[in-house]
């Protein structure tokens, strides 16, 4: 097979297939843990928790229904707009459920705490968040945190394993450091 020429703009590598995939299997058994019994919905967040969402759901071994969301606020930059819109709403009537959102990464947490704000006015039994990566130093929304966490990341932009730098990267099995000259020009 030819080399993945994606590899080029990765500055370095931070977590291998095998130590996601560590990750996933850790949070899904502390989510298989804590939703027994309970009335589970996965609120995954298009398009970075795609990956993220199915693996996770893999390994959880109580009932779990899914639904997505997707809200902008990026554009093509790598910093936050501070912006967030509802592009797509969820399918059905949150009420009763026990959300957990399901994101790709906690940065500056203004998407994470709009969301989280606007899922708890319609009434779900309880709300909890599930992100792979967390970027603490890039906290901008002081109380927001995150319930499960996969693994604290530097402040330095990251991509693969679904999430992207200007829609691109997302297919990348591993999760990189993107070079600087990629989106420095
Ligand atoms: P926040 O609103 O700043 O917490 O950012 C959340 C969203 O920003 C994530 O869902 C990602 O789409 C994007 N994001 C934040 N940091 C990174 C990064 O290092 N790489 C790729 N996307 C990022
Ligand atoms: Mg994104």
């Amino acid at each position: 097979m030819s080399k993945n020429v994606m590899l080029e703009d990765i500055k370095e590598v931070l977590f291998s297939q095998e130590q996601i995939q560590a990750m996933i299997t850790r949070m899904g058994a502390e989510i298989s843990e804590d939703y027994e019994g309970k009335n589970l919905l996965l609120v995954g967040i298009l398009k970075g928790s795609v990956m993220v969402m199915a693996d996770l759901m893999k390994v959880i071994n109580v009932p779990a229904e899914i639904d997505f969301m997707a809200v902008s606020s990026y554009g093509e930059d790598t910093k936050t707009s501070g912006r967030v819109r509802i592009v797509k709403d969820l399918d059905r009537d949150i009420a009763d459920y026990d959300v957990l959102i399901v994101e790709d990464i906690l940065d500056s947490g203004v998407t994470l705490a709009y969301l989280k704000s606007v899922l708890s006015a319609r009434n779900p039994a309880s709300i909890k968040i599930c992100t792979i990566f967390d970027k603490p130093d890039g906290r901008k929304v002081k109380d927001i945190s995150a319930d499960y966490v996969g693994d604290t990341v530097p402040d330095e932009f990251i991509v693969g394993y679904g999430l992207d730098y200007a829609h691109k990267y997302r297919n990348l099995p591993f999760v990189g450091i993107l070079k600087e000259s990629v989106y420095k020009k």
